[in-house]
């Protein structure tokens, strides 16, 4: 283990806003495609450090519900990415003993990436050295939308008063609640904002933004983020 590295002071939840592969390409003369194309080998790169480390869960954002704002050609290729990423590296998660999870909205994703995404999900689901969250059609804002319609439902029913709704309710109908929340929050390519990911969750989560784009993000730079982490003070609020 890298010696800057306090074993005892890992997180047990990264999460990784992948920012700027299109500008990698484009300050290469490609297209932005091939930031894209370039930026999965860096999702392995992640995973492979988070193995490596024991840390035990991995968020990515992989695509947001504002992402649908892009050329068509862009979206296809991206949402053909996906469905490759799923289907190529399902063997390969399930031999290093990952679980896949898929965080987002379903509706607006196309049957076959539903379909990729479904399968990805069954075949890996015994994985327990490691947990990959990818968020897919994923917005923190419409999530906490979802989740005031599941509560104000129960509501509704009578199965909870208004008065027993606590954080804990809100949490629990998050896609997220059978994850802990992020201790560090990772964004490559250097923009200094949160651009709608996991708002509720990352309350109290480091932050760290590297100016490295996310296609030439190594594992050596999840390393040095981690030893970063080690050396903060986490004070949520106390002295
Ligand atoms: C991140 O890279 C990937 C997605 C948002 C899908 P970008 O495509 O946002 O690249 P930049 O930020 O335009 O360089
Ligand atoms: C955030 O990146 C979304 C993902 C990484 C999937 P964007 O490139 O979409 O964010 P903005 O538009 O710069 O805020
Ligand atoms: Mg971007």
């Amino acid at each position: 283990m890298n010696e800057s590295i306090d074993p005892n002071r890992l997180p047990k939840h990264i999460a990784i806003i992948m920012d700027g592969n299109g500008r990698w390409a484009r300050s290469r003369g490609l297209p932005r495609i091939e930031g894209h194309r370039q930026g999965a080998n860096s999702v392995e790169a992640a995973l492979t450090a988070c193995g490596e480390l024991g840390i035990p869960y991995l968020t990515l954002y992989a695509f947001s519900n504002e992402n649908w704002k892009r050329p068509k050609e862009e979206l296809d290729f991206l949402m053909g990415l996906l469905r490759t990423y799923l289907a190529n590296q399902t063997e390969r998660l399930i031999k290093n003993g990952v679980r896949l999870q898929v965080i987002g909205r379903r509706d607006g994703l196309s049957p076959d990436v539903i379909d990729a995404i479904d399968q990805a999900i069954e075949k890996c689901k015994d994985g327990a050295m490691q947990t990959l969250v990818l968020a897919i059609n994923y917005g923190s804002r419409q999530e906490i939308v979802d989740a005031v319609r599941e509560i104000a439902f129960d509501v509704q029913q009578g199965r909870i008063n208004i008065e027993s709704i606590d954080e804990s309710t809100i949490a629990k109908h998050l896609y997220t609640r059978d994850y802990p929340d992020p201790d560090l929050l990772i964004r490559t390519s250097g923009e200094m904002r949160i651009s709608n990911f996991l708002l509720w969750q990352i309350s109290y989560a480091e932050l760290l933004v590297t100016s490295k784009a996310w296609p030439e993000f190594g594992k050596e730079d999840l390393y040095a983020a981690v030893a970063q982490y080690g050396k903060r003070n986490r004070r949520f609020g106390g002295i």
